[in-house]
């Protein structure tokens, strides 16, 4: 509810100003598309804008925070920008940290991220993103927590409350904004900006319920998605952000476009010009228009023509002014923001950077058990990434806010450092992007000696993110040949993988001794993988995506819905392909050190449950890893009758059970009755039998099974 301040506010404003609450501008050199109408900074001096993105440095946004201080009003502007995985310390990208099934770190990444940010005067991030994605075409994949809804709402909730902190108003809190509403992920064909195709039922089930988590959680903002729902853009689909969002789901803070979005109505085929365009987008709910003319030029004549009610911008104009109070804006903020952290507090956290790149970095194989390395004399780091793992940018990934690529250090830096003894030779070989430049010779002649071979490819951070859909997403350029030519000699060879989606390349990964994925890991991603090669600690991370074999497999996700014909190896006429298996090359959990870890002795209890009741599941979980290592076990639910059906597995709890050497322990995890509910609003779980799956990832093949009947007493 708006307060008495901002309601004498409102009394007070003329249309222009009222507008211009609506109004967020860029002043910043990273325009993702289009500028219509660019909009200078004298529109902020005569109180014309509402808020900035893509601003950094706290000295000019002090500068422009006391232009908006000195208009008629005075009421502060909002500075937002997209602080995705961090600021200047950049942690994993999301995908890779959502692998890390540790809320713990979610949580504390984010709380890091936003005290960076807040101290150099940026309010609001546009992030976390929760988009679930199940086609790695699609480059935005990076940026979310992958495909499973259950886990996307953990991620939402942890995020959100990291971000925020209890008090947005704190010096160490941003507002976040849970984007993009809804099912952009769902882009058609993976290309970045098309349509999205779901039925109802993924709608509440998959796409939905992440939202609703961010929401729950109290986040500050919402983004609708850029793309459509049957044919109704998001930024205009009144029953989901007027309906779902605020009138079922409760949410009362402000909604945000996508840049240039509500422009892009006119585009989109559902608006004749800019007027239309804004009245759809203020009557779905849309508060701020972000970069597009479409509400300081549109929705003036909106109202003469009888559009848009005068009441709809007024109360978009309350619902912003809240999000200042709440952010503290009216008090006296500190005439400039705090300078950089002292150094004790960075040291931490490149601490934390370097645990969190442990912890998402996931270990595919180790067919040649060549982990750890011993004590190698020449070690060659081959590679486009060689110098990276990811050079520059290609380690931090995109969107890494202000983080600094240089101060990341490089692989071959950090191996000198954990192997002093060793010779440390470095060849790039090729180019990421294309083929032809390449001096495969060069690198095949350093790698020869070496009793060591880290062979670092990938895909280069700017194919991966906005507006980076790939056909192919496999190994660009002449890597396949580069490697092709390393195999051959036959050396110790791990395969280390840069990227921000499952990169699809099974021969390169498969002829590999060992192979890792490394994703974009952020800041510390060197010394982590010089660490993880050296045995000092694993490579914790498992996968939040299946990791499709070929693109043919594209969609492809371990929820699917029963075939009445599934896949029977001695019965042609079901659910298969003739030239490949069904089942993804790793499947969604995939990871850990290969055999290290047994589960015996499932126990569920009671096997009777009502629904108010909780239902405790018992398993052995034993190790034969030669170091501590977390096993990440991971609890699926399978409802066997119900209609519409349910998913063949649902993903209803993780735990990582840290376990030392050689030892065995009982892990107990609770799961209320509740959670057999199928994900969606108003859900109530179907009374009747669910089998519970308990295993290390999604392979249904190997899981341990029990089974519970819901009463409906
Ligand atoms: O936040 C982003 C969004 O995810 C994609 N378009 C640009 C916005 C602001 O940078």
């Amino acid at each position: 509810p708006a307060s008495r301040h901002a309601r004498a506010l409102l009394k007070r404003m003329t249309l222009a100003e009222k507008i211009g609450q609506l109004t967020m501008i860029t002043l910043g050199d990273q325009p993702t598309g289009p500028i219509a109408d660019p909009v200078t900074i004298a529109e902020v001096h005569a109180g014309r804008v509402g808020s900035v993105l893509n601003l950094a440095g706290p000295e000019r946004i002090a500068q422009v925070q006391a232009l908006a201080r000195a208009t008629r009003l005075g009421i502060p502007l909002v500075f937002g920008l997209d602080v995705v995985h961090g600021y200047r310390t950049v942690f994993p990208v999301p995908i890779a940290e959502a692998g890390a099934f540790d809320p713990t770190l979610w949580r504390e990444t984010a709380r890091v991220a936003a005290a960076e940010a807040r101290r150099q005067g940026i309010h609001l991030t546009f992030a976390p993103m929760l988009d679930i994605a199940r086609d790695p075409r699609w480059g935005r994949i990076v940026e979310g927590p992958g495909e499973d809804p259950w886990l996307a709402a953990r991620f939402a909730a942890a995020k959100v409350t990291g971000f925020q902190g209890a008090d947005l108003a704190a010096p160490d809190a941003l507002a976040a904004t849970a984007k993009h509403f809804v099912a952009y992920g769902a882009a058609v064909a993976g290309r970045d900006y098309a349509g999205a195709e779901v039925s109802a039922t993924s709608l509440a089930e998959v796409y939905l319920p992440p939202f609703r988590a961010a929401v729950e959680a109290g986040v500050a903002a919402v983004m609708p998605a850029f793309s459509d729902i049957d044919g109704v853009p998001m930024t205009a689909h009144a029953a989901l952000i007027a309906g779902r969002l605020r009138r079922v789901w409760g949410f009362d803070g402000v909604v945000i476009s996508d840049w240039d979005a509500i422009g892009q109505l006119v585009a989109h085929g559902v608006a004749a010009d800019l007027a239309e365009a804004a009245a759809l987008a203020l009557r779905a709910g849309v508060d701020i228009d972000m970069v597009s003319a479409a509400y300081r030029r549109g929705l003036p004549e909106a109202l003469d023509r009888g559009l848009v009610e005068p009441e709809a911008i007024d109360a978009a104009v309350l619902r912003v002014l809240a999000l200042k109070e709440r952010l503290g804006l009216f008090e006296a903020e500190p005439v400039a923001p705090a300078g950089p952290p002292p150094a004790a507090e960075a040291a931490g956290r490149r601490a934390l950077a370097r645990h969190a790149a442990e912890r998402s970095t996931v270990l595919l194989h180790d067919r040649s058990s060549l982990l750890p390395v011993g004590s190698p004399r020449r070690i060659a780091v081959i590679g486009p990434f060689a110098r990276a793992a990811g050079g520059g940018s290609d380690r931090i990934g995109p969107w890494a806010g202000l983080g600094d690529p240089d101060q990341a250090s490089s692989l071959p830096a950090a191996l000198r450092a954990r192997f002093p003894d060793a010779e440390i030779v470095s060849r790039v070989g090729v180019d990421a992007h294309r083929p032809g430049r390449r001096d495969i010779a060069g690198a095949v002649a350093a790698a020869r000696q070496a009793d060591l071979v880290l062979l670092c490819l990938g895909e280069p951070a700017d194919w991966s993110g906005e507006a980076a859909s790939r056909a192919e997403p496999g190994l660009p350029g002449d890597q396949p040949a580069l490697a092709e030519a390393i195999f051959a000699l036959e050396r110790p060879t791990v395969l280390i993988l840069t990227g921000g989606r499952p990169l699809i390349a099974s021969a390169v990964i498969d002829r590999a001794g060992t192979a890792l994925m490394a994703w974009f890991g952020g800041t510390e991603i060197a010394p982590a993988l010089a660490g993880i090669l050296a045995g000092d600690v694993p490579a914790g991370g498992r996968l939040p995506v299946s990791w499709p074999r070929s693109i043919g497999q594209i969609p492809i996700f371990f929820a699917e819905r029963p075939s009445g014909r599934p896949f029977a190896p001695d019965n042609p006429f079901t659910s298969h392909y003739l030239d490949q298996p069904n089942a993804p090359h790793f499947p969604f959990g995939h990871g850990g050190t290969p055999g290290a870890f047994a589960l015996s002795d499932l126990a569920v209890a009671p096997v009777t449950v009502g629904p108010a009741e909780e239902i405790a599941i018992a398993v052995t979980v034993a190790s034969t890893a030669a170091r501590a290592e977390d096993a990440v076990v991971f609890v699926f639910i399978q409802a066997l009758k119900a209609l519409p059906n349910r998913p063949v597995l649902e993903l209803r709890a993780v735990e990582r059970v840290a376990l030392a050497p050689g030892e065995t322990r009982r892990a107990t995890l609770r799961l209320p009755a509740a959670a057999l509910d199928r994900l969606g609003d108003g859900a109530v779980p179907e009374p009747g039998r669910y089998a519970i799956r308990v295993g290390l990832d999604a392979d249904r093949s190997r899981h341990l099974v029990a089974a519970v009947t819901l009463e409906t007493r």
